[in-house]
């Protein structure tokens, strides 16, 4: 009799590695002919439990271009990956990883976003980058637009907001798809592009005197510009590099009913919809029915052009990918609130949380990967999670313990989708040497199995030490999840 085979381990071809951005690494803000980005005119956080990310408005933006410092700015100055590079990729490739997330900051490309030819020096420094990491095979995954744009593109038309960005994005994204062909396999568009509906930094609009519905307009406007450049890019990679492939990115955050009530378990429904809404377009190519219904009860009304349905339908993604760092509880009524970098939602009992306050559920995600598997059945790959500590230097270690059990009980759960069913790709570590944190520009919020030598204010020597992390995941990794 025919006995089906469940897989029982990670497959041979699993992608290992971590996962970075371009303006929470590079550094090099103003050099080789990069243009000035939307995240680096967001000034850090003065207080660690706060977000920085969205205090941005006309006056803001002006004071950020007269500060020519990097010290209210610690994007501006990232860990210099731009310079240390090849000493991180060796180090990545010591750990064993078999892919490398990190991002194009478009501006490097296109410094005023629509100029008419392009940065060879910023093409040429991603060259290089791909030349560090072929070396050592490691597979490139690019995300397009992790959280920046030029800022010459919200001076000149507000961002996202304005259908003129999308042509601005096609012409970069032709660039890069023809300048890397057959050298990068897999490639994201944006960055959690859910996190647009908490505004400027993923949709680089400003936002001056909105009332609510309005705000909200805007912010589902600027992202329906940018799921027609998604399907416009997969379709345009497609052609140039037919072998490439193309995923979404979600910042996945599964949403908890506070009891068993049914007016609680409908709530928590709503929010998981209005999350997963956009992987709902990305992967099956429409706008579904609940949010339309969720946008004609709330007064939003989208301006779309006839084409649009179709390069959406056209266009769906290759696979999906999300970050998962915390789940999220929702009650029928108000309920006590927890932090995240941009989310809030109801505290959760069962769970214990960060030192930012961001609680932690290795379960959830074996129950969110079930959730996307059976929604979407295309290949799943999780290209953030990991855990923001106050690590310790001490005698030249960082014994950070925490961070093994974190993603240790975390791959567990992987292990179980997988036999489960879930096809699952790869599993990137957000930040694995320590990068400036999104959300309040901290450097003191590490995730790294690096630890790099720098504190808030930018000072140190960028020197890069092995936590106890980096030979505990470069095991992981040698045994292909079989030790853990
Ligand atoms: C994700 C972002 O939201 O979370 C990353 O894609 C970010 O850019 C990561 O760094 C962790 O958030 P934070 O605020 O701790 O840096």
């Amino acid at each position: 009799m025919y006995k089906k085979q469940f897989p029982q381990q990670f497959p041979d071809n699993f992608l290992w590695g971590g996962a970075t951005a371009a303006n929470q690494i590079e550094g090099a803000w103003n050099i080789d002919g990069k243009g000035l980005t939307t995240a680096e005119v967001v000034r850090k956080a003065e207080d660690r439990k706060k977000m920085s990310m969205n205090l941005v408005d006309e006056e803001s933006i002006k004071e950020a271009i007269q500060d020519q410092t990097t010290t209210n700015y610690p994007k501006r100055r990232g860990i210099d990956f731009y310079h240390h590079y090849q000493e991180d990729i060796r180090l990545f490739a010591e750990m064993g990883f078999k892919v490398f997330r990190f991002s194009i900051a478009w501006a490097r490309i296109f410094p005023n976003g629509d100029d008419a030819d392009p940065n060879e020096k910023g093409l040429a420094f991603y060259d290089r980058v791909l030349d560090e990491l072929e070396k050592y095979q490691i597979e490139p995954l690019i995300t397009l637009s992790h959280y920046e744009l030029p800022l010459a593109l919200t001076q000149k038309q507000n961002g996202w907001l304005s259908r003129k960005t999308i042509t601005a994005f096609e012409k970069y994204t032709r660039i890069v798809f023809e300048r890397y062909r057959g050298r990068v396999r897999y490639w994201l568009t944006f960055n959690e592009i859910n996190t647009g509906t908490w505004g400027f930094h993923e949709t680089g609009v400003v936002e001056t005197n909105l009332s609510a519905v309005e705000k909200e307009t805007v912010r589902y406007q600027a992202l329906h510009h940018q799921l027609v450049a998604s399907a416009l890019a997969t379709k345009q990679l497609h052609e140039i590099d037919p072998k490439a492939k193309m995923g979404c990115m979600l910042a996945r955050m599964q949403t908890y009913p506070a009891s068993c009530r049914p007016e609680d378990v409908r709530a928590a429904q709503l929010e998981d919809q209005k999350n997963l809404f956009f992987t709902d377009v990305q992967a099956r190519g429409e706008y579904p029915e609940f949010m339309n219904r969720y946008f004609a009860e709330h007064g939003i009304e989208l301006q779309m052009e006839q084409q649009d349905e179709t390069v959406l339908a056209e266009n769906p993604v290759d696979f999906v990918s999300f970050s998962y760092y915390m789940t999220t509880v929702t009650s029928a009524q108000q309920g006590e609130e927890v932090n995240g970098n941009m989310a809030t939602g109801g505290r959760n009992p069962y769970l214990e949380e960060s030192d930012w306050g961001w609680q932690i559920d290795p379960v959830g995600l074996r129950i969110t990967l079930n959730e996307m598997w059976d929604r979407y059945r295309k290949p799943l790959f999780i290209v953030e999670n990991g855990l923001g500590a106050l690590d310790q230097l001490e005698a030249g270690k960082v014994h950070d313990d925490y961070r093994i059990d974190y993603l240790r009980k975390h791959i567990i759960q992987m292990k179980e989708a997988i036999k489960d069913g879930v096809e699952l790709m790869g599993y990137t570590m957000w930040g694995p040497i320590d990068l400036i944190s999104f959300s309040t520009s901290e450097m003191s919020k590490r995730y790294g199995f690096i630890y790099v030598d720098q504190d808030d204010d930018g000072k140190g020597t960028l020197k890069r030490i092995k936590k106890d992390s980096f030979y505990w995941f470069k095991q992981v990794i040698a045994t292909n999840g079989a030790q853990l």
